[in-house]
């Protein structure tokens, strides 16, 4: 677990998320069908950050983080209030939130990450060294650093206009298959959030996640789905983790799917 905890209001806001019981929501929202996800993610690091990501977690992360009262009306937390807002889950380093962000600055993209070495990264893009303090930062970007199933919950119903899951953990067990974003008991949540026409982007390189992903679109009716392109259409911006799937020669598929209205 990082050190940065969240500021004392959020951290509450939080705390209330993760001990909801089914159908005690604090925020709008259905309760929860079938059993929570087995685990939800606190942040997480991989190594202790160094002083300069020391600095921009403490100083440039509290200016974009997305709070739970902003998940309430989150078209609100950007200026200027954006056409759409759309949802990044997992975003890594960030080369493909900060992609979309520059692509489309009529849009509010809140992208969620909980590898705190992943949000420091990100930040690194943004700030140059020594500008901590005073960097002028994007009106059109959040970010929500715990995780992204919290937030999902928290959102008003058909407030997110594109939700990108680019390269989510597979986990490949069976035992662990509860864990992964894309589940039978989760999609109606995921459903709720997305409004009529929204379009939701997938991309998997695991096979045994590739056949679950299938199966799990194969068994519902939220959306509409087309057969997976086995090639990045080309307006999706790469990431990290996909480029490193292909160095490895390892197939991807790109599923694109749209909410029914
Ligand atoms: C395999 S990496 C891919 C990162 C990036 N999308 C890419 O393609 O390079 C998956 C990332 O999702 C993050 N993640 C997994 N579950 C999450 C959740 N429930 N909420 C927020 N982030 C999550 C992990 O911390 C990890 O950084």
């Amino acid at each position: 677990m990082g050190t940065d905890r969240p500021r004392a209001g959020a951290a509450r806001g939080l705390r209330a998320l993760k001990e909801q019981e089914p159908g005690g929501y604090p925020f709008p929202g259905p309760p929860l069908l079938g059993p929570p996800p087995e685990r939800l993610y606190g942040r997480s690091r991989s190594r202790p950050p160094s002083a300069r990501q020391r600095r921009l977690l403490a100083e440039v992360l509290p200016r974009l983080r997305l709070t739970p009262g902003d998940a309430l009306d989150p078209g609100k937390a950007f200026s200027p209030r954006p056409a759409e807002v759309w949802l990044e889950v997992g975003f890594g380093a960030g080369e493909h939130a900060l992609a979309i962000r520059e692509a489309r600055p009529d849009i509010g993209l809140i992208a969620c990450e909980v590898f705190e070495n992943g949000v420091a990264s990100l930040l690194s893009r943004l700030v140059p060294e020594g500008a901590e303090t005073m960097t002028v930062l994007p009106g059109n970007l959040r970010l929500w650093d715990e995780d992204a199933r919290l937030l999902i919950r928290a959102l008003p119903a058909a407030s997110i206009g594109r939700l990108f899951l680019m390269f989510p953990d597979p986990w490949p067990k069976a035992r662990h298959a509860k864990r992964r974003f894309v589940h039978p008991l989760f999609l109606p949540e995921v459903a709720r959030i997305l409004a009529p026409g929204a379009e939701w982007r997938i991309a998997t390189d695991d096979p045994v996640h590739q056949g679950w992903v299938g199966e799990v679109l194969v068994g519902q009716d939220f959306f509409a789905v087309s057969a997976p392109a086995s090639a990045r259409p080309a307006e999706w911006p790469p990431t990290r983790y996909e480029t490193k799937a292909l160095n490895a020669g390892r197939a991807v598929l790109y599923w694109r799917l749209v909410r029914r209205g």
